[in-house]
């Protein structure tokens, strides 16, 4: 058994342990990162493709936004359809803002290969096991790797491990919040020139399905099923089928091409509190998860992660320790809010099935809403878009640049 010791360990090279771990190695303070997967297993992971614009400031001014600011796709609005009709919702001119369409797994490829280049510590294929004296001055991670155990101790543990992780477990005091829908989303990439030139949120009395895309010929695409639904059950003929029959109206065609991948994503709601306990800290999905329908779960991650970084960083240079005093709260208050919108951009979009006359006259005001209000319809750009990133967070990630 071998013993390591660091500033800070980070257990999880997802978005928020990668971005945690790179503001804190720009700012000079050492960590080391431990994911239990393969490098090539996380670079290859399709999961969202939505950033926020303070996302996007946040990858830029941190050095890793080139392939970002090439690629990714500039959008200023989205559609919304419903009862034969599209609506644009344009957000430079409701919010002053877009957001950006670039793949998670782009932005973890981006992080990992700087990272790698910079020789900043990372060990993959290494699971973390035990989380031991998380009240104490020095925490300890024990962490297993080709069969071999070993231990390393910081200042402070990032439980970035996402939702089957370790770091929840650890927390003796956490409670948990959670609201689970009765559908799941239906997910495909496909190699196929997107029929749209923004997104498209489409409610049908068949089902939601969201018209999305990766790059100029690559389409990524969901059907709203019931939470459990059998994949065996949907042949490629049958996915593009229902897409077409929830999603084409005039002006819009769903361009088929070969399906590269299909997945199930359940729609879920958790919220777990305190984020802290001792010198054990969670951010993202070890946190919480939001229903995919808002895009909010990868810009939460990354907001969480600058947040941690934020308040390490002030605490080593500054002797200041508010922030991470306030770690918990000041993030919370954050997932409570993008709970709010993923919630009610799911309920405003999905089909209830089990809804009355009474609830479905509810959601059709609601639909009609957003469309005849400008207050409601800048509210939803407001919130799909995000806030810019704030003048803290900017002096943090420009630390020693
Ligand atoms: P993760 O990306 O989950 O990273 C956690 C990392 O920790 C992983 O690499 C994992 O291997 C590692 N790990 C776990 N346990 C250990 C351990 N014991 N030791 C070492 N390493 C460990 N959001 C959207 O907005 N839109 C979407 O369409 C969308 N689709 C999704 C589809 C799926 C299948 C999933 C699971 C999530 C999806 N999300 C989506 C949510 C979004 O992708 C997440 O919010 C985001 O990945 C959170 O980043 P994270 O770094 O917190 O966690
Ligand atoms: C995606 O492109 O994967 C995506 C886009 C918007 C969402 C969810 C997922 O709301």
């Amino acid at each position: 058994m071998s013993n390591y010791h660091t500033r800070v360990t980070i257990i999880g090279a997802g978005p928020a342990g990668l971005v945690l771990g790179h503001l804190l190695s720009l700012a000079g303070i050492d960590n080391l990162i431990l994911e239990r997967r393969s490098r090539e297993y996380v670079e290859a992971r399709v999961r969202a493709g939505v950033l926020e614009r303070a996302s996007v400031s946040l990858l830029e001014l941190a050095g890793v936004g080139d392939r970002l600011r090439r690629e990714g796709l500039v959008h200023e609005g989205i559609y919304l359809q419903f009862n034969g009709g599209r609506h644009h919702i344009d957000f430079r001119e409701l919010a002053d803002g877009a957001v950006t369409v670039y793949g998670q797994q782009e932005v973890v490829k981006d992080l990992i290969a700087d990272r790698l280049a910079h020789g900043w510590p990372t060990v993959f294929e290494a699971e973390a096991t035990t989380i031991a004296d998380a009240d104490s001055l020095g925490p300890r991670v024990l962490f297993r790797q080709q069969g071999d155990e070993h231990s390393v101790t910081s200042a402070f543990v990032a439980a970035c491990d996402g939702t089957h992780g370790i770091g929840h477990r650890s927390i003796p005091t956490l409670t948990t919040y959670t609201l689970d829908y009765p559908y799941a989303w239906l997910g495909i990439l496909a190699r196929a020139r997107p029929g749209t030139d923004e997104l498209v949120y489409s409610y049908s009395d068949r089902g939601f399905a969201l018209y999305s895309m990766r790059s100029t010929s690559v389409s990524r695409l969901y059907l709203q099923v019931p939470a459990g639904e059998d994949l065996g059950g949907w042949s490629h003929d049958r996915i593009w089928a229902e897409l077409k029959a929830r999603l084409e109206s005039p002006g819009l065609v769903v361009n088929e091409g070969s399906i590269t991948e299909v997945g199930l994503t359940p729609m879920r709601s958790t919220v777990s509190t305190p984020m802290r306990f001792g010198n054990v800290f969670l951010a993202g999905d070890a946190a919480h998860i939001v229903p995919p329908t808002g895009a909010k779960g990868l810009n939460l991650a990354l907001q969480d992660a600058l947040e941690l970084a934020s308040a390490i960083i002030e605490s080593v240079y500054e002797h200041d320790a508010a922030g991470l005093e306030g770690y918990s709260e000041h993030c919370l208050g954050r997932v409570w809010r993008a709970q709010r919108f993923a919630n009610y951009m799911t309920r405003l979009l999905h089909l209830d099935y089990a809804a009355d006359e009474f609830a479905r006259q509810l959601q059709l005001a609601d639909q009609r809403g957003v469309v005849d209000s400008m207050a409601e319809a800048t509210s939803l750009a407001e919130r799909y878009v995000g806030p810019a990133l704030d003048a803290r967070s900017e002096r943090i990630v420009k630390w020693f640049r």
